[in-house]
């Protein structure tokens, strides 16, 4: 089955590791902080924070500490679970969850807007969280989940979905669905 046009954007999506030169604006930035925090969390906890990083300086000091995200991109967004900022003890629990589907957000956010991404995982990696922490001077409160490389492409991908039909189940485990 083709996937719908209205979803398309969803498949655009792919891990981009090369981008031009050309510096992302604040503005657009801010905008995928935006979109970041329209996303859902437990009890609406919203237990994040974000570190806009462009400074050439400071993606450098990040490359360093990032075994698998040595990639060359004018932004970085490190995205954080924030033990002060959760509105209410859920946050504590589920941040993760929270802040994954705020970095998904992200994620399709600058699908949307022609830019390339690249999530690379931090937590719950040994060492790196308290090295990323260490270069954006995050506060002891503050735990990186993850870091968002956000530039224009140069890598062309073309849009996929990884469906499996034999990953979905309906109504029970090993069901598949009646055919009609
Ligand atoms: C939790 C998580 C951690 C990831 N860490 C890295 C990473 O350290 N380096 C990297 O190049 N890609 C990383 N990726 C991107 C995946 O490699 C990528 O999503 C996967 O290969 C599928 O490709 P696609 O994003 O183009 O669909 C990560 C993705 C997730 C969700």
């Amino acid at each position: 089955m083709d996937w719908l046009p209205e979803i398309e954007f969803i498949f655009r999506r792919r891990s981009i590791r090369k981008f031009t030169d050309q510096p992302v604006s604040a503005e657009i930035l801010t905008q995928l902080s935006m979109a970041a925090m329209a996303a859902p969390s437990a009890v609406n906890s919203q237990p994040w924070e974000f570190v806009m990083v462009t400074d050439p300086g400071q993606l450098a000091e990040l490359r360093n500490v990032l075994p698998y995200g040595k990639f060359t991109a004018p932004a970085a967004i490190v995205v954080c679970g924030s033990k002060l900022s959760a509105r209410n003890p859920a946050g504590l629990l589920f941040w993760q969850q929270d802040c994954s589907a705020a970095a998904e957000n992200i994620l399709l956010a600058a699908e949307a807007l022609n830019l390339g991404s690249c999530w690379i995982g931090v937590y719950p990696i040994p060492g790196i969280p308290k090295a990323v922490a260490k270069v954006v001077k995050l506060p002891i409160t503050v735990t990186p989940l993850c870091v968002i490389y956000i530039g224009h492409p140069t890598d062309q991908k073309d849009p996929r979905s990884k469906y499996d039909p034999a990953k979905v189940h309906w109504q029970t485990y090993g069901k598949k669905q009646d055919p009609n």
